[in-house]
Parts: C-alpha cells; sequence; structure tokens
C-alpha cells in the first residue's frame, strides 16, 4: 500500500491519531499534512470543550501535544479580534477553520538595515474547513476576525513546538 495514502479522519479524535502517525517521521510533507486536516469536517461538538472566548482577545487553547512533535491548539476569536504581525519561529504552522472566517495578511521579513512601515504581500479571507501554511521563509502574518457578529475558531499545529515568537510593529517593522 502507498504509504502517503491517508483515510479521512471522520471525528477530531481521528484527526489526531492520523497526525500522530504522520509525526512519527522526521520528514514532513506539508501538502499532506494539509490535505488531512482539511478533509476533516469541523463538527462544533467535538471541540467545543477546547473553545474558551474571551471578552478582550483571542484565546489559544492546548487539543494535544503531540508526542512531542507538534503542538495542536484551538484559537477562539471574538468579533474584531485580531493578532500582531508575528513569526513562527522555525516551525511549520497550519490553521484550520473550524468556524467563521478569519482575515490573514501576508507581510515580507523587514529589512535590518532599512526599518519603516512593513510591505504587505498578500490576503485572504480564509473559509470554514480550510488550511492555510506559513512558515519562516514565506514571511510573516497577521490573522484576524474582521467579523462584527460572528466569532471564529481555528484549529492550529505547530511543529515542531515553540513557546514564544517575535512580533513586529506594521508602521516600523520592529
Ligand atoms: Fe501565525
Amino acid at each position: 500500500m502507498d504509504q502517503t495514502e491517508v483515510v479521512k479522519p471522520e471525528t477530531l479524535d481521528d484527526l489526531i491519531k492520523t497526525l500522530h502517525k504522520i509525526f512519527e517521521s522526521d520528514c514532513i510533507n506539508v501538502e499532506e499534512v494539509q490535505d488531512i486536516m482539511e478533509s476533516y469536517e469541523s463538527k462544533p461538538q467535538e471541540w467545543m470543550k477546547y473553545a474558551k472566548f474571551d471578552q478582550y482577545r483571542y484565546t489559544r487553547n492546548l487539543v494535544d501535544e503531540g508526542n512531542g512533535k507538534f503542538n495542536l491548539m484551538i484559537l477562539c476569536w471574538g468579533e474584531g479580534h485580531g493578532s500582531s504581525i508575528h513569526d513562527h519561529t522555525n516551525s511549520h504552522c497550519f490553521m484550520k477553520l473550524l468556524q467563521g472566517q478569519l482575515k490573514e495578511t501576508l507581510f515580507k521579513w523587514p529589512d535590518s538595515k532599512s526599518h519603516g512601515e512593513m510591505i504587505q504581500r498578500s490576503q485572504r479571507i480564509l473559509q470554514e474547513n480550510k488550511v492555510a501554511y506559513i512558515n519562516d521563509s514565506i514571511g510573516l502574518h497577521r490573522v484576524e476576525n474582521v467579523s462584527h457578529t460572528e466569532c471564529a475558531v481555528s484549529l492550529h499545529l505547530y511543529s515542531p513546538p515553540f513557546q514564544t515568537c517575535q512580533t513586529f510593529d506594521q508602521r516600523t517593522g520592529f
């Protein structure tokens, strides 16, 4: 059997089990992870217990520690909540929309010699069940729930896991 052939995960638990298998290997196929995360159809009753909202800012809730190979988190975005512009500390970052929509804005890394307004590369709206991917060689990003009426929930996989990232001021690049 083709080793890269993966069965569609029916539940969040299935998805987590499949991810554990994929990440046993040290060599990660980005497209494979993206496909498998995309093929899981979000069912709120399966992830509700991780979805804790805060009135003032988005929250990060640990779902699974991936045998030390990855962290899986659920982020809960209230109306108008957004992240800073940030990097991903040399990790892979996959982001799947479980509910609602999020706007992702990509930026170039600031030039260390000439700081100033950061250069925006692209912008897109991520739809439910879709999976976005970023790493430091692609650039930096900001993620926002621009809706004034709907909250958003996203599932993030970071590999290898990391604790802190760098954040950047859009106007200065510092
Ligand atoms: Fe990010």
